[in-house]
């Protein structure tokens, strides 16, 4: 069977395509998705926090931290002046 990659997540920190792996094979192990190693990445430089929704607790809400607005205002000021794509 052929594999794009597209669906790629790590089992137990192995890359694997998930179109492809049983539900039953991955019983009682640690599934992490791209979204999970960014978050987590963001989470450990202090750029995001997140905390359940009152709402739902199903789901989580995701800010950024005083410091990641401080960096994604920069970013957005860099973008702007065109300097990301400056020759
Ligand atoms: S390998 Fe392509 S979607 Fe899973």
């Amino acid at each position: 069977m052929e594999v794009c990659g597209a669906c790629t997540v790590l089992l137990d920190g192995e890359p694997i395509s998930s179109c492809t792996t049983l539900a039953v094979d991955i019983d009682q192990h640690e599934i992490t998705t791209i979204e999970g190693v960014v978050i987590n990445r963001l989470k450990s430089r202090g750029l995001i926090k997140s905390s359940k929704d009152p709402l739902d607790p199903r789901r989580r809400e995701i800010d950024l931290t005083e410091k990641g607005r401080r960096i994604a205002g920069a970013a957005i000021e860099t973008e702007i002046s065109g300097e990301t794509f400056a020759p």
